[in-house]
């Protein structure tokens, strides 16, 4: 699987166009979960677009009371997003029916039956990637975290650069607040871009996989612009340089 340098977070979204339209504008990896409860959105928005599924990567996440029943959950899934496959599956949280002898395993199964592409892991802290990656003898496809100027996760980063697979940002514009944030301001006006685009240019330069959500085409474009905005080495550096104080999720 190649996880496209930025994707689209759909938590929220509750119009398939929505979906068709980022598709149509250039997204290729579109992120759900079970708890979002807009899977079938998700699929309706994929089966109204113009594209091949095969240049799709969809995400979704197994919730915490469903990891005991990791089979006939993702079935559901499926059935939801109107899908055979998808091409990441996460275990959204390590808590709840969590348990990586039999989690991680049956994860496994569906992945050598061809349900999954690939097994991802969110909101696991080093100890809980540790386990995965003695349970499964690898590590996951992706880990998926809240990562954003206020909420930088660094040893997620370094475990993610040292076992060499990607790590996904979660709240990337901090819920649409980053205009709030004085250093992220002061970069946006040095490279005449938005707030928005500086967090997003600022998480790309560092190797992260950004997943802004975004509802309209105005949204959806400019997130997408982020891509081709150059940060110097002083711009990373200022919005590294931020206070971490407000995780937006905590256990
Ligand atoms: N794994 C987890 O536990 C977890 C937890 C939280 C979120 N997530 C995932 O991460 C995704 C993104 O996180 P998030 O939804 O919490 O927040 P976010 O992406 O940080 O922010 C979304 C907000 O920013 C606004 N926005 C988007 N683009 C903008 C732009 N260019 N200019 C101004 N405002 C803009 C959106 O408004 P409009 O909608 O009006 O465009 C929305 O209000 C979620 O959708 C979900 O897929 C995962």
């Amino acid at each position: 699987m190649n996880l496209p340098r930025l994707g689209l977070g759909t938590m929220g979204i509750t119009d398939p166009e929505a979906i068709a339209t980022a598709i149509d504008v250039g997204y290729r990896h579109l992120d759900t979960a079970q708890i979002y409860d807009n899977e079938a959105v998700v699929g309706e928005g994929i089966a109204r677009a113009d594209v091949d599924r095969g240049e799709l990567v969809v995400a979704t996440k197994l919730w915490v009371d469903q990891l005991d029943r990791v089979r006939e959950s993702t079935v559901e899934s499926l059935d939801r997003l109107g899908l055979d496959a998808v091409d990441l599956l996460y275990v959204h949280r390590p808590r709840g029916k969590y348990d990586p002898e039999s989690t991680l395993p049956a994860l496994a199964d569906l992945q050598a039956d061809g349900l999954v592409d690939e097994i991802a892991v969110s909101n696991f802290e080093l100890d809980d990637l540790n386990r995965f990656i003695d349970v499964l003898e690898r590590p996951p496809a992706a880990n998926q975290v809240e990562y954003h100027p206020r909420f930088q996760p660094e040893d997620r980063l370094e475990h993610a650069r040292e076992h060499e697979y990607p790590l996904v940002a979660y709240s990337p514009l901090y819920d649409g607040r980053v205009g709030d944030v004085d250093a992220v301001v002061e970069v946006a006006a040095r490279h005449d871009i938005t707030p928005e685009q500086a967090s997003l240019a600022w998480l790309l330069e560092k190797g992260i996989h950004p997943i802004p959500k975004a509802s309209s085409r105005e949204h959806l474009e400019a997130n997408l612009a982020a891509q081709s905005v150059d940060l110097d080495p002083e711009d990373v550096a200022a919005i590294d340089g931020v206070e971490r104080e407000d995780e937006l999720y905590p256990e």
